[in-house]
């Protein structure tokens, strides 16, 4: 899926600002024809969750519906162009209507979408409708409201303790939550773009493969800006596949994030109908023994688990906030991250490419259970997602590994888990051949889907949720458990979560629970842990940032106070105790 650009053939128009906004409790608005416009509305800010923006707004889930309008762009003509609209992310599911007439439906969030409204619109004063609906039923991903179903099957349902009752810790946010981008584009154009890298030696190999939605055939020419590297191939209605190679190539890394702008323009005849223009890393990853290679050489993951999360906005689209962030990561010395627990923002993306962060981009498949209702519904959603995902994100240089799921509720599913994930890692590596696989488990070595794995994702908490307040028992607990996980699999390790809350300004000495000693004292005795085990290849940190949650008697104010940093992106003590180990010479490469 090609993200939105301007050049001499394509316009792209950001709907971003304030759009008309109307809860609808009793669902009335279906009836009341609603799609063609509605009255009594309220101003809410887009992109940002609903939540946070309205005294009467933070736990609604249910549905609710966004209205805007818009004039088209100048320039555009209807023989020469086609027209779309783009929604980055709405969560959890929306329709949509343009002047009255059904766009369609898309349902999951953190994933863009997009309608051709070539036929629908009129010069001026189109009306876009938007319908989300945030509820949590046991048939979603990720699932909520499991209560009475998890008491029948006797499992001690993490949504009774939390409200709202969200099979997973962290806040439902909903809305219309990343932008919405009017896309002027040739109608007969690139359709679609996939790059694979390679290297032999000092030199590069770029394989562009063109998708065009033209009728006939085409010539494609295609070059890297700054190079010699340039080819031309005649592409029909089926993809073609272009070769470039670079000699001497700059190899896209950590240390040396070097992009290389692609250059595509579609020609037929003598003419060029469109262009699009890509930046490039060339790089490769892949698993060998116990040990992943970056470029043929072994690379270690020092990071975290974060989430898009920040007061008033919720799970909005924050520039400000992810510039921030980064530069905290850097500030640390990380150089990974883990996009928990869904997909992130396409500037996040383009950014990790830009600034050299190593990411296992994972799905929205947060929360998984597999008793009977719902199952084959959510193993059909967690294969779109999946396919949404690499769609969106596989020309990323900076995407290292998909994930696949966030602990899923396996232990007492051991067949079902497995049936559920078997194809889900054969679609993945249908997809996309050239990345690593894993999965993050909470359970270990009870993990079925760790099977079909490359790399093993362990979230691990000896000294918290276990051993609570005893590190000097947790940490031989823990080194036993790693052990016992590479013998039993054989395949690296990545520990993708591992940490503690802590209230910042609380101190105690000794340390205890809670405090910002305790909190530093785990992290520390883990990475040293770590250190000392040649197979596990990453140690991401939970969290970077404190983040809002649903209320429950575990989460003072509704806060998961695991984040290294408050939730307005202030230090706690654990941030400068893990920024000496990171960027001390003595660091684990
Ligand atoms: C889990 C889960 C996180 C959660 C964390 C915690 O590992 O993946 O989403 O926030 O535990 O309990 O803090």
């Amino acid at each position: 899926m090609l993200y939105p650009q301007s050049n001499r053939f394509r316009q792209q128009v950001d709907l971003s600002g304030v759009w008309d906004f109307r809860f609808d409790p009793q669902n009335e608005g279906d009836q009341a024809s609603w799609q063609s416009g509605f009255t009594g509305a309220r101003p809410a800010a887009v992109p940002a969750s609903w939540n946070e923006q309205f005294e009467d707004g933070r736990d609604y889930l249910g549905v609710a519906w966004y209205q805007t309008e818009f004039t088209i762009p100048w320039g555009w003509a209807a023989d020469k162009h086609s027209i779309s609209v783009r929604f980055e992310s709405v969560n959890y599911s929306a329709e949509v209507w343009l002047n009255g007439v059904q766009l369609g439906a898309h349902e999951g969030g953190h994933l863009p979408f997009e309608f051709d409204i070539t036929k629908h619109i009129r010069p001026a004063n189109n009306r876009l409708v938007v319908r989300v609906d945030g509820e949590l039923t046991p048939d979603r991903v990720p699932p909520g409201n499991l209560a009475s179903l998890m008491q029948q099957e006797k499992q001690i349902a993490f949504e009774e303790t939390n409200f709202p009752a969200g099979s997973f810790d962290f806040f439902p946010f909903c809305g219309i939550q990343r932008p919405v981008t009017l896309i002027v584009a040739p109608r007969e154009g690139i359709s679609d773009l996939t790059v694979l890298t390679d290297i032999a030696d000092r030199d590069g190999r770029v394989r562009v493969q063109i998708k065009h939605n033209g009728a006939g055939e085409m010539t494609a020419r295609v070059a890297l800006k700054n190079t010699d590297s340039l080819a031309e191939a005649v592409i029909n209605d089926e993809t073609k596949e272009v070769l470039l190679e670079v000699p001497d190539a700059h190899f896209w890394s950590p240390a040396s994030p070097y992009l290389y702008d692609l250059h595509i323009e579609l020609v037929q005849g003598t003419s060029v109908l469109d262009e699009y223009s890509l930046q490039v890393g060339i790089r490769t990853i892949r698993v060998q023994g116990d040990q992943l290679l970056l470029n043929g050489e072994p690379v270690y993951l020092r990071g975290f688990g974060r989430h898009e999360d920040f007061p008033v906005i919720g799970r909005g689209y924050a520039p400000a906030v992810i510039v921030k962030d980064y530069a905290l990561m850097q500030w640390m010395g990380a150089n990974s991250f883990r996009t928990t627990h869904y997909p992130y923002s396409e500037t996040m993306m383009q950014l990790a490419d830009r600034l050299g962060f190593l990411v296992i981009d994972e799905t929205p498949a947060v929360g998984l259970f597999f008793a009977n209702e719902g199952l084959e519904q959510r193993l059909e959603l967690c294969k779109q997602y999946t396919k949404e995902l690499i769609a969106r994100d596989k020309n990323h240089p900076s995407v290292i590994m998909w994930s696949l799921a966030n602990e899923p509720h396996s232990q007492q599913y051991q067949a079902e888990s497995s049936a559920f994930f078997s194809p889900l890692f054969d679609l993945a590596r249908s997809l996309d051949s050239s990345r690593p696989l894993t999965m993050t488990s909470y359970i270990g070595l009870q993990e079925p889907a760790y099977e079909f794995a490359d790399v093993l994702s362990l979230n691990r908490y000896a000294g918290w949720y276990s051993q609570p307040g005893q590190l000097d028992e947790a940490i031989p607990v823990l080194s036993a458990e790693l052990d016992a996980l590479h013998q039993k699999f054989n395949k690296p390790i990545i520990v993708t979560e591992f940490g503690a809350d802590a209230l910042a300004g609380h101190h105690a000495q000794p340390p205890e629970m809670f405090s910002e000693e305790y909190q530093a004292d785990m992290l520390e005795q883990y990475i040293q842990l770590f250190r000392t085990k040649a197979f596990v290849i990453g140690e991401h940190i939970w969290n970077l940032c404190d983040f809002k949650t649903g209320q429950s008697v575990r989460r003072v104010g509704g806060l998961n106070l695991k984040g290294i940093f408050t939730r307005d992106r202030r230090p706690k003590l654990a941030a400068h105790r893990v920024r000496a180990l990171w960027t001390n010479p003595t660091t684990k490469d």
